[in-house]
């Protein structure tokens, strides 16, 4: 049974040794998964940002009702470079935001879940990318310099269906955008993880079979323990296909394109 909302989040050390005192900022920060994440940073000691599309304060309580101090960064697709600066004092960044039209296939609806659930995760993995970092928050007690991170949510819908094709569409877009700029952009001083999560209830599916507190403990935890290629889902399938899906997709496209010479991030048009 995956229904634990409502489960408490022990302070684990692994995941304290791993996030304490790094400086993450979530997009999609006010969704059901955001929130789940902000709440499970905080469990581990990090400092947070919240980036946002709403205006409104966003009020975060852990379990007891004590208030979560956070950063609000107010941001829109589109004009993901006004966060060039910020990227520059965050260590991880996790791009979670999203949107599903479901049966939508009209221009507009084409034309926003490309915008929302790819293009703007692209823009800003390389803004991230290109930012110069300031003196990292993240001191560890002994061993190297943890490096700046990108975590970013697609979806088992990269590979499965989710009966929404505008949403299949726009994820496996993004993930193989990803895969394909990571041959790049990933290295010693940032790091990629995808996170392929199976259906959890939220605002986006209000049928969802886990709770967003579970995924985001499980995220974290799977983190923590130095996985890349994070998946949590109840589909056993996800966890057979996907590996082979990223394996496959690396070797093609590592085999038929050439590395780029520059790290500049395009500059969207708006
Ligand atoms: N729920 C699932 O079953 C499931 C399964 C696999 C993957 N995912 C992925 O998990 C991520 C989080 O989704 P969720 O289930 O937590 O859904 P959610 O509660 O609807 O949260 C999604 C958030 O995305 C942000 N957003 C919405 N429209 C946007 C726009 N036009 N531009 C920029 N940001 C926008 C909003 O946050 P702000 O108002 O704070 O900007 C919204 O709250 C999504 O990428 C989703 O595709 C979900």
């Amino acid at each position: 049974m995956l229904e634990v909302d409502s489960m408490e989040n022990p302070m684990d050390p692994g995941r304290s040794r791993a996030f304490a005192g790094r400086r993450v900022a979530i997009t999609g920060a006010s969704g059901s998964l955001g929130l789940a994440l902000l709440r499970a940073f905080h469990g581990c000691g990090a400092s947070l940002v919240a980036l946002t599309t709403r205006v409104e304060p966003l009020e975060l309580g852990s379990s007891d009702g004590t208030p979560i101090a956070l950063e609000q960064v107010t941001w829109s697709c589109g004009h993901e470079a006004d966060l060039r600066e910020l990227f520059s004092h965050v260590d991880i960044l996790v791009i979670n935001h999203g949107i599903n039209l479901h049966g939508d296939r009209s221009a507009t609806g084409l034309e926003r879940s490309l915008e929302v659930n790819a293009l703007s995760c692209l823009r800003l993995l390389e803004l991230f990318a290109a930012a110069q970092p300031s003196s990292p928050s993240a001191q560890p007690a002994k061993g190297p310099q943890p490096c700046r991170e990108v975590w970013i949510n697609t979806s088992e819908a990269e590979i499965l269906p989710a009966v929404s094709p505008l949403y299949e569409i726009s994820k496996r877009l993004v993930g193989q955008l990803v895969s394909l700029r990571a041959l790049d952009l990933a290295g010693p001083e940032l790091r990629i993880r995808r996170l392929v999560l199976g259906p959890f209830r939220s605002n986006l599916n209000p049928i969802g079979l886990m709770g967003a507190a579970f995924v985001a403990q499980a995220v974290l935890r799977l983190a923590a323990w130095d996985w890349g290629l994070i998946i949590v889902t109840p589909n056993p399938l996800t966890y057979v296909l996907f590996p082979f899906v990223v394996l496959a997709r690396w070797t093609y496209l590592g085999l038929f394109s050439r590395p780029s010479s520059s790290s500049e991030a395009p500059t969207p048009s708006t």
